[in-house]
Formats: structure tokens, C-alpha cells, sequence
């Protein structure tokens, strides 16, 4: 993402503070993995939509009208000995020159610094619990400047949730920001290809897994957007399943969920093919459902439809199918009154998409589903799911989990499938398995 891009993001929010108030972010804290090791920085989503700050330790401060500048930026400062030990910081200077900030001050100043930019504030623009600790140092700031009242100061009155304001903007995706989901997506299909080439009985599903992040990696994606899914058989029913330390057997199918993550923004792709390279007449009939209900989802993605009309389309087409299968019996009106389908369904169609996987965004506008508008990213995800010794179910469909999912933008004129390059058919996929085997 480029500076210009940032700005306008500011620009945005500083007409939303306006000059009663006073917004405040900060980045994500760190986190122990064992020992001396941490789990790699990942900022603060909201944090690096405002700023593009990758370092840990950094709050972004919001002051619409400050004379000596509207964009404040606390972060560490810089030191020789810390980074040859830990990497480089941008430093107080690094902050204003290489990332925009107007005025720029050490972490370990703030809050000697932050009552003071308070004062006389009638709103601040935070969020509140998301990061509990850092929720304390913004009530002690509002208390000091409440207890200077005697001085004539007045403290902010209220706390409006940034939150709400930064994800109504995040919803939408710029130009910019679809330029780097699809470069995330068309990464995470050549890493679904990679798996399927690489896929055959005996190997671990770590192996399959494997496949993915080096294809992740080698397309410019430091990290997946979230744990791959890599599951056979049986661990293709467990919906979150991320111990993909199974044997991968012969007449089993293969669960993928993996995205890549590329410049802070998320793809989310699942697709499930046999692990020998062909389906099954069990499999493959359910297949077909399943496939059915994402293409009738997909066409429901359109401006001005709402956010449940895919889901609604996805339940008609897999709960008709369930019928035709002899897998629930009645008919199918009452069976999605009844919720019958949520035994083997039961997830809902999607989420939005962006810079988390389960992006930011209300999916209901007070008591009404929003409608979707150009510019939102979503996912369509089907699935079905049948584990053994499911009581009522006959023995042939036992094992067989199956989702189907893929990244989707609502455009003018209906919709675009970012994922789209990928096999998906039952034909499209035996194709490329046998290309490979
Ligand atoms: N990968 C998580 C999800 O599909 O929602
Ligand atoms: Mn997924
Ligand atoms: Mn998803």
C-alpha cells in the first residue's frame, strides 16, 4: 500500500473526529511463545490501516486542527544496541519522514504527553476492550485531566468507539486494496494447485500443508492469513481442524482451508478433493450438492442484495440435495423451517474479507441484514459435513466433509470471484491430479 493511500485513510478520519475530538490506536502488543521467543508482530489491523507501521510498541494519535500537526506517532526510539540484537527501527525521524506522521514522540514518553493532548477534548475516538491494558492507561489520562478541573481544564465527556467508524471504512475496499487481495488470492490458488499436484495416499497432511506455505512464501506472502486446514477423512467433518498430522488414505477425501496473507490483506479459499485423485460415487454426489449451493450462493452476491441471500441460497440448494440423497426425508420447505440441514451444515455461507480473514464490517444495519454494495469483499463457503456413526446416516456417506469456498467482490454490475482461476469442478480437479500423478 502506498503513503497516498494512508493519507486519504487519515484524511477520512480526521473529518470524522473533527476538532472536538481526539482519536487514539494502538498497535497490537506482543506475545510470548515459549521462552525467550515471541509469535511473529502482526499490527493491529485498525492500527496499520491508519499508518502502515509494522513495529510493535506504537500508538497513533489523531489531533484534527493541532497546530503543530494533526498526526502524532509514538513508537520506539532508535538504538544501536537493541538492533543488532532484535532489527531496525524507524526512530522518532524514521516516523515522520518515512511514514507520514506530522509530529512524532518515544513510546516511553506517553503518558507524560497523552493528558496534555486531551485537554479541553469534549470526545476521544477509542476502542474500548480490545486490548484491556492499554484500556487502563486511557482512563488514567482521562483522570488526570478530570482532576486539573480546578485549573479550568475540561476532560472529554464521552468515548466514541473508533471501531465502528474505522470498520464502516474498511468494509469498503479502495481500488488499492482489491489490487492486494487479488494478488493474496492468485497466490493462495497456485497454493491450493501446488497441494492438489502434490496430494497422494501415504503422505501426512503436514506434507499437503507444506506444499501450501512454500507456494505462500515464494509469492511474496510472509504468513498465512490464518492456521491452514489440512484435513483427511475424518478430520475433514472437525470445521477448525489445524493438526494436520494425519496419514492421508487411499479413497479418502482432502479438506483445504488456506489463504494467504499479502500485504496485510487475507484471501480464504477451501476446496476438497480425493486424496487419490478421483471421486467416488458417494463422494462425488455430494460433491455436487455442495457445488450447487456455492453457484447459487455466488449469484445472490449483487448490489443491492442483502447479506443473508446468499446464505438463504446456499441452505434451499443443499437441503433439496439432502433430500434427493436420501440422506434427511420430508420435504424441504419444512426441512428449512425446521433447520433440519443444520446437522451437517452448521456454519453459515460467509463473512466479509479484508484484512482479517473474518473481516470488520456490521452484517446488519439495526434489525435489517445490510445490503451489499461495490467495494465489499465476501466469502461464499458451503459445506457439508457427514461423520461416521452419525445416527440415521447409511454407511456410504460416512466420512465425506466437504467445503467449497471462495473470495468474492460485489461489483456495479453484480459480482467477481477472486478465486475464480481455481479448479473446482469435479472435472476441472480429477484433470489437474491426473496432469500431475
Ligand atoms: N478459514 C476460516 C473460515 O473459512 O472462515
Ligand atoms: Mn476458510
Ligand atoms: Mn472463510
Amino acid at each position: 500500500m502506498d503513503k497516498q493511500e494512508f493519507a486519504r485513510r487519515r484524511k477520512r478520519l480526521m473529518d470524522i473526529v473533527n476538532s472536538g475530538g481526539i482519536a487514539i490506536q494502538p498497535t497490537a502488543p506482543e506475545h510470548v511463545r515459549n521462552g525467550d521467543v515471541l509469535f511473529p508482530h502482526r499490527a493491529d489491523s485498525d492500527f496499520h490501516y491508519l499508518t502502515g507501521f509494522a513495529e510493535p510498541e506504537a500508538v497513533a494519535v489523531f489531533v484534527p486542527d493541532r497546530k503543530q500537526g494533526e498526526f502524532l506517532l509514538f513508537c520506539r526510539e532508535r538504538d544501536p544496541a537493541a538492533e543488532t540484537w532484535h532489527g531496525r527501527r524507524a526512530g522518532i525521524e524514521g516516523a515522520c519522514e518515512l511514514y507520514g506522521a506530522d509530529d512524532a514522540f518515544p513510546i516511553s514518553d506517553i503518558d507524560e504527553i497523552l493528558p496534555g493532548l486531551i485537554e479541553n477534548k469534549e470526545r476521544i475516538f477509542y476502542t474500548m476492550g480490545r486490548y484491556p491494558e492499554f484500556d487502563q492507561h486511557v482512563l488514567a489520562w482521562v483522570a488526570e485531566v478530570s482532576g486539573r478541573k480546578r485549573a479550568g481544564v475540561h476532560s472529554p465527556e464521552e468515548i466514541v468507539s473508533l471501531a465502528h467508524h474505522l470498520h464502516e471504512m474498511r468494509l469498503v475496499k479502495s481500488r488499492k486494496e482489491i489490487a492486494a487481495m487479488k494478488q493474496a488470492a492468485k497466490i493462495s490458488v497456485l497454493a491450493h494447485e501446488q497441494a492438489m499436484r502434490t496430494c497422494k495416499p501415504g503422505l501426512r497432511e503436514y506434507e499437503v500443508e507444506a506444499a501450501l506455505l512454500n507456494t505462500f512464501m515464494q509469492g511474496g506472502s510472509r504468513s498465512p492469513a490464518y492456521p491452514s486446514i489440512v484435513g483427511g477423512g475424518e478430520n475433514g467433518c472437525i470445521l477448525h481442524y489445524t493438526e494436520n498430522n494425519a496419514v492421508l488414505n487411499d479413497g479418502e477425501l482432502l479438506l483445504i482451508d488456506a489463504g494467504a496473507e499479502y500485504d496485510h490483506y487475507a484471501s480464504d479459499i477451501t476446496r476438497t478433493f480425493p486424496v487419490n485423485g478421483r471421486f467416488s460415487s458417494a463422494q462425488r454426489d455430494v460433491y455436487e450438492v455442495v457445488l450447487a449451493a456455492q453457484a447459487a450462493a455466488i449469484a445472490k452476491v449483487q448490489p443491492g442484495n442483502h447479506w443473508n441471500d446468499p446464505h438463504e441460497a446456499a441452505v434451499k440448494v443443499l437441503t433439496k440435495g439432502l433430500v434427493e440423497l436420501n440422506i434427511l426425508k420430508g420435504r424441504v420447505p419444512t426441512l428449512i423451517k425446521e433447520g433440519a440441514y443444520r446437522q451437517y451444515y452448521m456454519h453459515r455461507t460467509g463473512h466479509w474479507l479484508g484484512m482479517d480473514v473474518h473481516d470488520v464490517g456490521d452484517y446488519k444495519v439495526g434489525t435489517q441484514w445490510r445490503l451489499l454494495e461495490p467495494g465489499m469483499v465476501l466469502t461464499v463457503e458451503p459445506g457439508l459435513y457427514l461423520p461416521a456413526g452419525t445416527k440415521g446416516l447409511a454407511k456410504r456417506w460416512w466420512n465425506i466433509g466437504i467445503r467449497i469456498e471462495d473470495d468474492v467482490l460485489v461489483t456495479s454490475s453484480g459480482n467477481e470471484v477472486l478465486t475464480g482461476a481455481l479448479a473446482k469442478s469435479v472435472a476441472e480437479i480429477e484433470a489437474l491430479m491426473a496432469r500431475a500423478a
